[in-house]
């Protein structure tokens, strides 16, 4: 891969704080792992795998197959905690190295809202086998509307990634080829201290970067203590609350139609 891009490197950096801060992510990943349905397989693939949550479940639970830990971040694939059961790969989900109809199942956990949907879904279901699984989970909008209505009040920039709504997923899984088997939704709230903890929990799962014309809107001191205050006057006897809009989906290839002779 060519010179790393700024969401690659935020990831990287992130790579030795991710286990202490993603307990959503692990909470998100294990859900997705109780959906997944039995399936024959050989070859699997856990996309967008950070430091390896899944990977070890993936691999005891099909001890016969290969499963290939792949993504894009050096850094957390460095991190990886599973990396003696499976193979590593640093590769982008848009363009995957894997031949057409490779795989017989795509996991993927809270990686697609980086990607270009379309692309990304097409890619999976290319590499996918006739009656492969793709199960993922991913974030729709209304998500970290909390940092959203506060740094509108400083600024015109987007801080957070544009979600996408569940209509247009379900609409880019039907142009990918996929079939819905199943989909999960739920709204997951999580409460912090101050403003401060609940941003840096943004930049401690590597999520600070947002890819929205490759740049980042740097704030002075002021509009930083306005977001801060906005974030405040949120406070709940629970703590500043954060919202997440949660998708889980399980879709499959349709498998190759036989043509009956008449
Ligand atoms: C929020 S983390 C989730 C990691 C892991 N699946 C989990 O459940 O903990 C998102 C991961 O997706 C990776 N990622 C984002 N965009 C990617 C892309 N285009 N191709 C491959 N990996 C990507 C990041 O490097 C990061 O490790």
């Amino acid at each position: 891969m060519s010179e790393l891009s700024a969401v690659q490197r935020a990831f990287s950096r992130a790579a030795g704080r991710y286990r202490a801060a993603a307990g959503l992510q692990r909470v998100v990943s294990d859900r997705l792992l109780d959906l997944l349905p039995d399936v024959e397989a050989q070859r699997i693939l856990d996309l967008g795998c950070g430091i390896g949550f899944a990977s070890g479940a993936l691999a005891a639970r099909h001890p016969d197959a290969q499963v290939i830990a792949a993504d894009f971040s050096p850094g957390m694939l460095g991190a990886h905690e599973a990396a003696s059961s499976c193979l590593r790969v640093c590769a982008d989900a848009h363009c995957l190295p894997f031949a057409d109809a490779g795989l017989d199942l795509v996991f993927s956990s809270l990686m697609l809202q980086w990607c270009d949907l379309p692309r990304a879904l097409s890619e999976s279901a290319r590499a996918l086998r006739p009656d492969g699984v793709v199960c993922f989970s991913t974030v729709l909008n209304g998500s970290l509307r909390e940092i959203d209505a506060a740094f509108a009040a400083v600024d015109q920039h987007r801080h957070t990634v544009a979600f996408t709504e569940e209509g247009r997923l379900r609409e880019v899984l039907a142009s990918a080829g996929l079939r819905v088997d199943c989909i999960e939704r739920a709204t997951r709230v999580e409460h912090f201290a101050d403003a401060r903890s609940l941003l840096q929990s943004i930049r401690d799962i590597g999520a600070s970067r947002v890819p929205v014309d490759g740049r980042r809107a740097l704030l002075g001191r002021v509009a930083l203590l306005r977001v801060y205050d906005h974030l405040e006057s949120l406070r709940t006897e629970l703590g500043i609350p954060l919202s997440y809009e949660l998708v889980w989906v399980v879709a499959r290839k349709p498998g190759l139609k036989v043509e009956s002779k008449q």
